[in-house]
């Protein structure tokens, strides 16, 4: 496939719109073979047209300006899909591209065609194949009432309804580094658009998240703001750390208020300087001075931050290196991207309203077969075989809803095969220990894998999936797994003594203390492990 980029925006390379529009030729790419030629706008030596209609007329397909349009007319004839790239001027693209767009006169005929509703011209060349695709950013908050201008004028060259069109509000965003994190991830839709387009056409879910907003109108307004450095009060530029901390401060979603106020400090220890975040009920307050006690304060060196915002280094990672400190109360780490990752509370209400929710995991999925069976077939062998099996059918379907992980599939299968192994041998003072050990070394082993059991579970709590990144996470999980894991194996061995003892009665008694007490311990220790890791 051919593939001309025409890119309109006078900045170039530097271009917002580029940015998209190069990530959706790369999805182009992934799935054709693709030769690529593009034509940055500002830098073509191209004139007015004269409007003398020589190409119609006296010099029929060929204009009288002699400068490199006729280049680039023939780049148009070669191409099999050609992108048009800019920036929303004025409503409309930048003048240097209407230039080129009014050059191409030559590629049609004078005639009218009788048909078109508001006046048309045949083309002089078989177009009929040729794709077209309109990628563009403006300025303001929403794409809304900004592209009337632009539909028009495309709808009659290209022909309504037969070219493709992305349209990104917000765009100067794309040159924050600091938000790279949710402008990439939109990048990463363009891309998937530009494999989808090039094998059939753009899906409605890919169509819709190019149409979500970068951010919400009043984030997006704070961020712009202080994007630009300077002081609102007083026009002179602002230090850059209390720039950084505005624009993370403008990322606050207060629909994760949780009745208190936070206040968090920003101490950026290399450069002396220190600010706080106030996250209220209704929005947010940064402080530069009259400083209130803050409830979570994080040390690090403004180097750092910068090293996060451009991509070097992740803030979790930065924390595993011992790159910054955490004081005070650690809940507001534990649940950062609630309160500054506006993006996924975004999606997941939008998602929600679609009906198209994430599923979660259950651990009750998990865990009920096993508590059956070790507490029905302690009773009675045979009745307890069959209710386990039961309880594994009954499982499934009461937690249908659930996203189901390979431990529960796992554990499934290893009830109903250890209550049939009851039911054929009848040994529960063997099988059932045996059961313990078998539950203990699932957990335990599990820690060789890349995500240990708990986690899987744990990270309902946590922002889901994207928790997984969290190294910090990973490692509280993974003590926590171990940790129930060695209870598991140490049970197995106590049961199978106390099962053949005088005190079998206490089996019971004791394998269910021992879990709840171990149950109020992993509470604790995930809160404070983490605290505690970054704390030193
Ligand atoms: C002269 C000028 C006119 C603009 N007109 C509009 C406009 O009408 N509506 C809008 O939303 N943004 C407008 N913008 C903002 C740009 O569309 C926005 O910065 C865009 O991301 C630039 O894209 P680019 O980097 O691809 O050139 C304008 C910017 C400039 C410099």
């Amino acid at each position: 496939m051919n593939i001309l980029m025409i890119n309109g925006s006078p900045k170039g390379k530097r271009s917002n719109s580029y940015k998209i529009a190069s990530a959706f030729v790369e999805g182009v790419k992934n799935n054709t073979e693709v030769e690529y030629e593009e034509l940055q706008v500002h830098s073509l030596n191209i004139k007015p047209c004269l409007g003398c209609f020589s190409c119609w007329s006296k010099t029929p397909g060929k204009c009288v300006i002699n400068d490199e349009m006729t280049g680039i007319l023939e780049k148009i004839l070669w191409a099999d899909l050609v992108i048009w790239s800019f920036g929303l001027y004025y409503f409309n693209v930048p003048s240097k591209m209407k230039i080129l767009i009014d050059r191409q006169l030559p590629l049609v005929l004078p005639f009218m065609v009788k048909e078109a509703e508001s006046g048309s011209h045949p083309t002089r060349y078989d177009m009929s194949n040729k794709k077209h695709v309109v990628i563009s950013t403006c300025g303001f908050y929403t794409t809304k009432g900004n592209y009337g201008s632009v539909d028009l004028m495309f709808d009659h060259f290209l022909g309504k309804g037969r070219y493709e069109k992305i349209y990104c509000a917000q765009g100067e965003l794309f040159r924050v580094p600091q938000l790279s994190k949710r402008t990439d991830e939109y990048l990463g839709y363009a891309r998937q658009a530009g494999e989808e387009f090039v094998s059939g056409s753009i899906s409605d879910e890919t169509k819709d998240n190019l149409d979500t907003m970068l951010f919400p109108k009043e984030t997006f307004e704070a961020m712009a703001d202080a994007s630009w450095g300077i002081e609102k009060e007083t026009g002179e530029k602002e230090d850059e750390a209390y720039t950084f901390t505005k624009q993370m401060a403008a990322l606050y979603n207060k629909s994760s208020y949780k009745g208190k106020d936070i206040v968090l400090e920003m101490d950026y220890t290399d450069i002396g300087k220190k600010y706080q975040i106030v996250l209220k009920k209704d929005g947010y307050e940064v402080l530069k001075d009259n400083f209130k006690e803050f409830t979570t304060k994080i040390e690090t060196p403004f180097s750092v931050w910068n090293d996060i915002a451009a991509g070097k280094t992740t803030g979790k990672d930065a924390m595993m290196k011992k790159q910054y400190k955490v004081k005070g109360d650690f809940g507001l780490m534990l649940h950062w991207d609630d309160y500054f990752g506006s993006t996924k509370a975004q999606r997941a209400s939008k998602s929600s309203k679609a009906g198209t929710e994430q599923k979660k995991t259950n651990m009750m999925i998990l865990l009920l077969p096993w508590i059956a069976f070790w507490v029905a077939a302690a009773i009675d062998s045979y009745v307890g075989s069959i209710v386990s099996i039961a309880v594994c059918a009954l499982t499934a379907l009461l937690f249908f809803k659930n996203k189901k992980t390979i431990y529960d599939v796992l554990s499934s299968t290893a009830i109903i095969g250890f209550s049939i192994l009851l039911l054929l041998i009848d040994h529960a003072n063997i099988i059932i220990p045996v059961s313990y050990l078998s539950f203990g070394l699932i957990w335990s082993l599990s820690c060789l894998t890349k995500i240990p059991l708990t986690a899987y579970y744990s990270m309902n709590n946590y922002n889901g999936e994207s928790a997984l990144e969290n190294p910090l996470f990973m490692r509280t999980n993974k003590i926590l797994t171990f940790l129930w894991g060695i209870l598991y194996v140490l049970t197995s061995i106590w049961t199978f003594f106390l099962m053949q003892s005088d005190f079998s009665v206490y089996t019971a008694i004791i394998n269910n203390i021992l879990p709840i007490a171990m149950m109020i311990f992993t509470k604790w220790f995930q809160n404070w492990y983490p605290a505690w890791y970054a704390k030193n």
